[in-house]
């Protein structure tokens, strides 16, 4: 569903992506996971646009995007919910949530899902029904992940790109946006993850990159790399 070969990708004349080929085959939930400034969310911000690629290919469903304008790749279906959790602040939580469809407006899909679609939402994040008229800017870090998420998820996407929702969650709420995540999983969303917490998301995902200062280090099949003995002792720990 989404290809991606040779990707190279900076800012200005710094080079932080050095040939990063990976795949997401649909339905998947795929991982990268990566130390603190490896490039993990340079690599999102290039897969939608965010930074122009220098060269190499990104397609979904067969579809070259790398090159193109943010907002027609997002109308390509890959929704990226970024780093840092942007929520228009000043907007309720439904108008967050409707604006994130509003790409698609302009697109092929009809107006009339975005009611059953913001239902879906509630439903999945019954907190954000509850707070559905409340301001975003209002509500706690752990509501506005879960926000940034389900206004992304309104485009009904192809791909979804998850960067570190966890980060900067109490724990319980990290264990709730996991446990979104496998929902997410059960209903066939695909989606890259990245991840501070490399042994929750291996424990979630299907396959898994791992990226080291802008290279692809290793990869495989989740479970092989949290057994495998380099992953373990660089990034799980070596106690776990
Ligand atoms: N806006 C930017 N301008 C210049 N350099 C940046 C910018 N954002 C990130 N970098 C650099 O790119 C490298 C990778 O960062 P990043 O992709 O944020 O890593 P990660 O998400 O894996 O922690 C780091 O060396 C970082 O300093
Ligand atoms: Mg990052």
């Amino acid at each position: 569903m989404l290809t991606v070969e040779k990707l190279v990708a900076g800012y200005g004349k710094v080079r932080v992506l050095h040939e990063i080929s990976l795949d997401v085959q649909e339905g998947q939930l795929v991982t990268l996971i990566g130390s603190n400034g490896a490039g993990k969310t340079t690599t999102l911000r290039a897969l939608s646009g965010m930074i122009k690629p220098e060269s190499g290919s990104i397609r979904i469903g067969g579809a070259e995007i790398a090159g193109l304008e943010s907002h027609l790749i997002t109308r390509r279906g890959l929704a990226h919910s970024p780093e840092g959790r942007r929520v228009f602040p000043v907007l309720s939580v439904e108008d967050n949530l409707v604006m994130g469809a509003f790409t698609r407006l302009t697109g092929s899909r009809p107006k009339g899902d975005v009611k059953a679609d913001l239902a879906r939402m509630y439903e999945l994040f019954p907190r954000l029904a509850e707070r559905r008229l409340q301001l975003a800017g209002t509500l706690s870090g752990g509501e506005q992940q879960m926000l940034a998420m389900a206004r992304a998820l309104m485009l009904n996407p192809k791909v979804l790109l998850l960067d570190e929702p966890s980060m900067g969650l109490a724990p319980k709420l990290v264990e709730e946006v996991f446990s979104i995540v496998s929902r997410l999983k059960a209903a066939k969303v695909t989606m890259l993850l990245v991840e501070q917490f490399a042994a929750a998301a291996l424990e979630v995902a299907d396959f898994g990159y791992v990226l080291e200062n802008g290279r692809i280090a290793a990869s495989g099949p989740a479970e092989r790399l949290k057994n495998d003995p380099a992953v373990r002792a660089a990034y799980l720990g070596a106690a776990h």
